[in-house]
């Protein structure tokens, strides 16, 4: 196959969800609690076949939440994680969700792209439990519940709106697209 093609980036829903847990596990989650039978949709960001990034919607007890956000440690910040999370907005919208609800190691990324990081006394549908005993929790990681208001009269955030982030599939080494990757 052309070496160009075969390396083309694409953005596009993944059906195989045990490359979703493997490259959760690549990008350090802790998945040990967790199935990939509870996953209702998930996104990815290919280049080739691999798939270097992903989100997804996961039900847990009876309700839908943002989980699996997972970006290969060699092309972060470069809005990756902030579109695939935007796909599952989408995703949750058509679920009829009005809020998209997640457990977050790394508040500051979701507090960038439009959630709310929810006060320590807040109560939601989703909770630190799990985490309290984790040998990382206050250490090296420093986790909180976080939330997005899916409601279309919401003025979306800087270039985190959903609608056109979708990338193009490219077939060379050149950006294309709003997106900066
Ligand atoms: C967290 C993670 C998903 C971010 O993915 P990414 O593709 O690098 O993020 P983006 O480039 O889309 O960044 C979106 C915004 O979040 C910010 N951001 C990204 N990573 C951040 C971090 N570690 N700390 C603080 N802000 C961060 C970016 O600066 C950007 O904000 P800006 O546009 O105002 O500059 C990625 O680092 C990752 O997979 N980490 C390991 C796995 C993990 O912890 N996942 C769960 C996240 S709670």
């Amino acid at each position: 196959m052309n070496n160009r093609l075969s390396r083309a980036r694409s953005f596009r829903r993944v059906d195989d969800y045990e490359a979703v847990k493997e490259l959760a596990i690549r990008a350090g989650l802790d998945v040990v609690d967790k199935s990939v039978e509870d996953i209702v949709a998930a996104f990815g960001y290919y280049i080739g076949e691999s798939l270097m990034a992903t989100a997804a919607l996961e039900r847990e007890d009876g309700q839908l939440f943002l989980e699996w956000v997972a970006v290969d440690s060699s092309i972060r910040m470069r809005g990756v994680g902030a579109s695939l999370v935007a796909m599952v907005e989408d995703e949750a919208r058509t679920h009829g969700m009005k809020e998209l609800w997640a457990k977050a190691r790394i508040p500051e990324f979701y507090r960038r792209i439009g959630f709310r990081i929810l006060e320590k006394d807040e109560i939601g549908p989703k909770t630190l439990e799990g985490c309290v005993d984790c040998p990382e929790f206050g250490t090296s990681c420093n986790p909180a519940i976080v939330v997005r208001d899916l409601g279309d009269d919401i003025p979306v955030p800087s270039a985190y709106s959903s609608a056109p982030r979708i990338i193009q599939v490219e077939k060379s080494g050149a950006k294309s697209g709003p997106n900066r990757i």
